[in-house]
């Protein structure tokens, strides 16, 4: 069956390129924000510097995270009714993979509002370690995607 007999039909390689773009967007997000956590965690809570931190993470959490999300979630399942990817082992692994990311999106959020509220909840130490899950996820969702091992 040709890649191209799905309902997007010939658009099927623009929409897959659209998709690979935002995840781009989305991963760039989600290395962004924990490293301005590490750097927020270090200025006084109430201080200028506090409420500078507070609304650049916010700008990247609306700017960047969500609507990245969002898209490469709406063209992803799209790109997975086109190829019927619904029934393929890689995908239930993938699938799984990206909505630990989602998960770790919601944490993200919570986490820095507990930081705008002058709160410091972890060590640096941990924040940076916790920095490195989404790039072994980023990874993992990639070579299942391209290798398709399963
Ligand atoms: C959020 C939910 C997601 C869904 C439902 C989804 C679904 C899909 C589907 C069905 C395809 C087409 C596969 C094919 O044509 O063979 C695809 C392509 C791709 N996805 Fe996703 N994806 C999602 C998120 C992600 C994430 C987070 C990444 C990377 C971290 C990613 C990386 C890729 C890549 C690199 C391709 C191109 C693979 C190729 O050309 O063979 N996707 N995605």
């Amino acid at each position: 069956m040709s890649e191209m007999a799905g309902f997007l039909g010939l658009a099927y390689l623009w929409v897959k390129a659209a998709h690979v773009t935002f995840v781009l967007f989305w991963i760039a997000g989600l290395f962004l924000l924990p490293r301005f956590y590490v750097y927020h965690h270090e200025t006084a809570p109430g201080s200028a510097e506090d409420r500078a931190w507070t609304a650049r993470e916010d700008r990247v959490r609306r700017i960047i995270l969500m609507p990245a999300m969002l898209v490469v979630w709406v063209l992803g399942l799209m790109l997975a009714l086109h190829i019927d990817a619904f029934a393929m082992g890689w995908f239930h692994g993938k699938l799984a993979l990206v909505i630990a990311l989602s998960a770790y999106q919601g944490w993200l959020s919570v986490y820095g509002k507990r930081l705008a509220a002058g709160k410091r909840p972890l060590e640096n130490k941990t924040l940076r370690l916790i920095n490195e899950l989404p790039g072994i996820a980023a990874a993992l969702i990639v070579v299942l995607v391209i290798v398709k091992p399963f």
